[in-house]
């Protein structure tokens, strides 16, 4: 047993799984350009206001997970790491003035959040996100178009049968008499209500909808619906964004149950799931509108809207419907040589491919040239680079290490050959070594 492991509900996530990561975070970021979204990185830690504020005291995330950080001197505030970007990205929002850049501010963040959560499978205390948020447009075009960026992040990265569920939570004009009626509804099944839920009811009774405990099922599928409530203008709001859904063709579930477990969200509220795998652990994205955030955060009344897409449940799912992990760009070519003791020769035509743009590699080890060309082919290298006695003559030996081919070529012609060679062997018949 190490002395050492990776804190409870982390991973360390190593090669050749991170392959798969980076093909991930580079499409999400060629997703976020192709749409206009802006990279933006907040810090990893914040004032823990920020969040009590913004996610809202009485929810799973404040209450329960949020990492706190001791405050290490006088001065220092009381500062939590992340759950989630989305109130970071407020902040910022507000902090740097962007209510004067044209509207939306459509910005996008990827990386770790932490929630202190039992871990389980697809539930860990350090998970990323993929984040997309849209601040300064009241919708409902731009809700359509959010979602169906959502779904084509799903189908891009491999992932089928995803589906969104959607659903309109009302806003300051609607939910209050729908939070009494529920209130109501909760305080008659008083005796079946566990003891969190019976405090929280008092507190924010819409928590109790997206409750994980077990014994709430029964009553939540009974309670009453907010979309059954909602005013006039949310109503009309709702019916757009469908429409708008409906006139791109992403299909969509109405889940007049979906409250989320944040509190910032009003009118429109999703959430990704593999059809089947509805349960509450399993989303694998997430969002919704959030029209009075700003100005809770301190701002001006900006409405916004985004969502979060969890990479790890992703990738559990992409590994889970058999979808093939994307192999590592490997090394193109090894640069051996009949001298053991010639390191500086190899290291300098290895920097010169590099230079070049090749992904090459010298062998540093001071040991025989057959040893050095079966470390080149455990490698998986396309070429191997052979430096003899050719060298005095500016030639090197490029062999093929898969097809069992050598000849001499010109040090000067030597990126330019690997480089072709190279092209034609991924594209042809031959292809298989992978991407790079
Ligand atoms: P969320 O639903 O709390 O929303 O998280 C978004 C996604 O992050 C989830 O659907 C899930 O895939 C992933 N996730 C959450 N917790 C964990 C965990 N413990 N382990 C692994 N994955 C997890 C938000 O965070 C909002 N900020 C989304 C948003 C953006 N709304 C508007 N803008």
């Amino acid at each position: 047993m190490p002395t050492f492991k990776s804190p409870r509900g982390t991973r360390d996530l190593l090669p050749p799984e991170t392959a798969t990561w980076t093909r991930l975070e580079r499409l999400a970021a060629d997703l976020a350009i192709r749409y206009g979204y802006r990279r933006i990185e907040t810090p990893m830690f914040e004032s823990a206001d920020v969040f009590e504020r913004g996610v809202g005291e009485i929810t799973d995330i404040v209450e329960k997970e949020l990492f706190r950080l001791a405050p290490r001197t006088e001065e220092s505030g009381a500062w939590a790491l992340r759950p989630e970007p989305t109130a970071g990205i407020v902040r910022a929002y507000i902090q740097h003035g962007m209510q004067t850049w044209p509207q939306p501010v459509r910005l996008t963040e990827t990386g770790p959040m932490f929630r202190y959560d039992r871990p389980q499978a697809g539930r860990y205390r350090q998970f990323w996100q993929w984040d997309i948020e849209a601040i300064g447009d009241a919708g409902p075009a731009i809700d359509a178009e959010i979602v169906e960026l959502g779904m084509r992040f799903y189908r891009d990265a491999g992932l089928v049968g995803v589906e969104v569920l959607l659903n309109s939570i009302g806003d300051p004009a609607c939910r209050p008499a729908y939070v009494e009626e529920l209130t109501d509804y909760y305080r008659g099944h008083l005796d079946g209500l566990p003891e969190l839920e019976r405090v929280r009811l008092e507190r924010n009774v819409l928590r109790l909808l997206d409750s994980k405990d077990p014994a709430m099922a029964a009553l939540n599928a009974a309670a009453p619906k907010i979309t059954d409530r909602l005013c006039e203008a949310c109503a009309g709001h709702f019916a757009e964004v469908r429409a708008h859904l409906d006139a791109l063709g992403v299909p969509y579930r109405l889940e007049p149950g979906l409250v989320r477990g944040l509190d910032y969200y009003t009118r429109t509220a999703f959430e990704f799931y593999v059809t089947g795998r509805e349960g509450q652990q399993q989303a694998i994205g997430g969002g919704g509108r959030y029209d009075g955030l700003v100005e809770l955060l301190g701002g001006r009344p900006t409405p916004g809207i985004g969502f979060g897409i969890g990479l790890d449940r992703l990738i559990l799912a992409l590994a889970e419907t058999g979808v093939e992990p994307v192999p590592e760009a490997g090394t193109v070519a090894v640069v051996v040589g009949a001298d053991p003791g010639d390191t500086a020769g190899r290291l300098r035509v290895a920097t010169e491919l590099r230079a070049a743009g090749i992904a090459a590699r010298a062998d540093l080890g001071q040991r025989k040239l057959g040893k050095q060309l079966e470390a080149a082919a455990r490698d998986h290298a396309h070429f191997a680079v052979i430096l003899g006695d050719e060298l005095a003559a500016g030639e090197v030996g490029l062999r093929d290490l898969p097809a069992g081919t050598q000849k001499l070529v010109a040090v000067a012609d030597l990126a330019r050959e690997i480089e072709r060679a190279h092209g034609a062997h991924r594209h042809g018949a031959g292809a298989g070594a992978g991407p790079d």
